[in-house]
């Protein structure tokens, strides 16, 4: 399978094939770092990774995985380039693909990463947008297979914003991968209806189902419960009230993953407000009082919790996308 020269934009830019290859090679990576065995095979590449937003995961996986195949890497701050105020994205691109093999971005727009594909001739990777974070699915998936034996079949249930990039990569690689994908929450926060429409017959295809739904008993067949915060990067902190109301019904709690199958596994893309221990989740104690929030400090630290592997696991499955899109055949 020839991955050479592809862009990462979403997932449902590939095929089941393709993404099943991607797993299958972040397994083997995954080995291969824990045996200790060389695997610098990129020694002359350079990449560069652009963040219009702040990282922790996705910058730290990129850069890892980038120094584990051998490559140099260039990190580009939100503040650190001319892209965007100074320069287009067409211009900037047709620059970056001239010193570097391949360029990640991360930001707000998914046309700002579709126009750096546009123009750049060197692969491009989405680390995340406003529509969607394809990298973080592929992790999320990575994890569930290690935790459930198997995707096919399985359930995974995504509760609260439903409407955000997050849950909208996971129903799209659901549905590719077969696996049912339930989305419970708030009807104001609903999926996006052309991300429901495009999924939706790729799911039928691959014998999976949509449930979307404001009811938490739909949550009895999970064997996967998922959430992320109420309030993703660049949203305006005016609206933390309203998510409030309309997310609390939908927190993560003991009770809540009891409702799902036994043994059901928790997931969450991190960064997380399950305590006190963050300055933004002080300011919404301070004036909402609430002290944990998408999910209870007691699901997350529980054996249930798998955040942890999952979010060692970005960096696994980054590095296969990295490898298999730059790699000669
Ligand atoms: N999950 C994730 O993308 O984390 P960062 O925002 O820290 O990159
Ligand atoms: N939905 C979150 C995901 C962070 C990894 C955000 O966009 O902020």
């Amino acid at each position: 399978m020839d991955l050479k020269g592809r862009d990462f934009l979403r997932i449902l830019d590939f095929s089941e094939a393709e993404l099943r290859y991607m797993l299958d090679v972040a397994k083997a990576f995954k080995e291969m770092k824990q045996k200790g065995q060389n695997h610098k095979y990129f020694p002359n590449k350079n990449i560069v990774i652009v963040f219009e937003k702040t990282s922790t995961r996705t910058r730290c996986a990129f850069e890892v995985a980038g120094y584990d195949l051998g490559m140099n890497v260039t990190y580009l701050d939100p503040t650190g380039s001319q892209m965007g105020h100074k320069e287009s994205i067409a211009d900037t691109a047709r620059v970056l693909a001239r010193f570097y093999d391949g360029i990640e971005f991360r930001g707000f727009k998914q046309e700002t990463v579709d126009d750096l594909a546009r123009y750049a001739d060197v692969p491009v990777w989405n680390g995340l947008t406003d529509s969607c974070h394809p990298t973080q699915a592929l992790a999320d998936f990575m994890t569930i297979e290690e935790k459930l034996g198997t995707l096919k079949g399985k359930t995974l249930a995504f509760v609260g914003d439903t409407h955000n990039n997050v849950s909208n990569s996971l129903m799209a690689m659901s549905a590719k991968m077969g696996v049912n994908y339930i989305a419970c929450g708030p009807a104001a926060l609903r999926p996006h209806e052309e991300v429901v429409a495009a999924c939706q017959p790729i799911a039928e295809k691959n014998g999976a189902t949509i449930t979307i739904s404001d009811d938490i008993n739909v949550l009895s067949g999970a064997d996967a419960i998922y959430t992320d915060v109420w309030l993703s990067l660049g949203e305006d902190k005016e609206k933390w009230g309203e998510r409030i109301q309309q997310l609390q019904p939908y927190q993560v709690n003991m009770r809540m993953m009891e409702m799902a199958k036994p043994g059901a596994i928790f997931l969450h893309c991190l960064p997380s407000f399950h305590d006190l221990n963050t300055s933004v989740a002080r300011d919404v104690n301070e004036k909402y009082g609430l002290t944990e929030m998408e999910v209870t400090n007691e699901v997350f630290e529980s054996e249930r919790s798998v955040v942890f592997d999952e979010a060692e696991n970005r960096m696994h499955t980054i590095k296969a996308v990295m490898y298999l899109t730059l790699k000669d055949n």
